[in-house]
């Protein structure tokens, strides 16, 4: 085993390591943060299998290096979760890094108006896609030197948002699911979680609130993976992990509502 576990001031992270000359492949990488991240990690002389629904988002962004490859694949469907991975072992690639970075936002009222059928998909995009393709794969990355899954969740899972329920929701599931992975294949995979803060990414586009630049968030990530962390909180996010480490639940909530972006006038 070439990384060891440790102990960081009551945390437990990984020793560190280069995010270099792997094998990624990145979901959601036609747009946003995706596309920064895998725009880096091919400069750093990593191959990048990025996947998503529109082909040609991901057809320009691998327009910039030879060493991004595009599969169009709807992380909902199973069978086109097969029919990628499939694709990938026939072009000859054996991923080391799974980066699970795609997603759908919305903002709903649970009071009566939901649409069941989006809030379905939601889930099934945030969480179930993400879980069944980690789960498929974790037999070639066991197989791996040095495997790494990076799950990219969001501080609204850890203090869910009462404006995006169901985004929420499923950000706190693969929180759940990340933390429970990580003790089942301890020792044989990293498995890393990420916390972006407010991004300019398509997800937020209609929001007039501060945000960080894909470019520097994707920068942030890959220094943060790359120190060992095995939680990295990027930007405000890591005022919302004090907090959580301050306040109890109930407070949590009712300070994170009060306190999370507004509209400006
Ligand atoms: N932006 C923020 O402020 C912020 C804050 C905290 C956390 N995050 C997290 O950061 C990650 C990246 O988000 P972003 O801000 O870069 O947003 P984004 O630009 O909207 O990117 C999301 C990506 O996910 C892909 N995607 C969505 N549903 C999919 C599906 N069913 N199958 C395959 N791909 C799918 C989209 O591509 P297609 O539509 O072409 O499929 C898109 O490229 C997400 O996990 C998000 O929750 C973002």
């Amino acid at each position: 085993m070439s990384w060891r576990w440790r102990f960081s001031q009551g945390d437990t992270d990984f020793a560190s390591m280069d995010l270099i000359e792997r094998t990624v492949l990145l979901t959601g990488g036609g747009t946003g943060i995706g596309r920064a991240l895998a725009r880096q990690l091919a400069s750093k002389g990593n191959t990048v299998l990025i996947c998503g629904r529109r082909l040609p988002l991901l057809e320009d962004t691998a327009a910039v290096s030879s060493l991004i490859h595009p599969y169009r694949c709807d992380l909902t469907s199973s069978q086109d979760l097969q029919d990628m991975l499939d694709a990938i072992a026939r072009d000859g690639h054996r991923v080391d890094t799974l980066i699970s970075n795609a997603a759908i936002l919305g903002f709903e009222s649970l009071s009566n108006d939901l649409d069941l059928g989006v809030a379905k998909k939601m889930i099934d995009a945030n969480l179930w896609g993400p879980i069944e393709l980690t789960q498929r794969m974790l037999d070639g990355l066991r197989e791996a030197p040095d495997p790494v899954i990076v799950i990219v969740g969001s501080p609204a899972g850890l203090g869910p948002l009462a404006n995006t329920p169901i985004y929420s929701t499923s950000k706190a599931g693969l929180h759940a699911y990340a933390e429970c992975l990580r003790y089942h294949v301890q020792g044989q995979i990293r498995v890393i979680e990420v916390f972006p803060p407010v991004v300019d990414t398509e997800m937020l586009a209609e929001k007039n609130w501060k945000k960080m630049s894909p470019d520097e968030c994707a920068r942030r990530m890959v220094r943060g993976i790359e120190s060992g962390q095995e939680q990295v909180w990027i930007g405000v996010s890591k005022m919302f992990r004090l907090l959580r480490l301050a306040l109890p639940p109930g407070r949590l909530f009712r300070v994170v509502n009060d306190w999370s972006p507004r509209e400006q006038e």
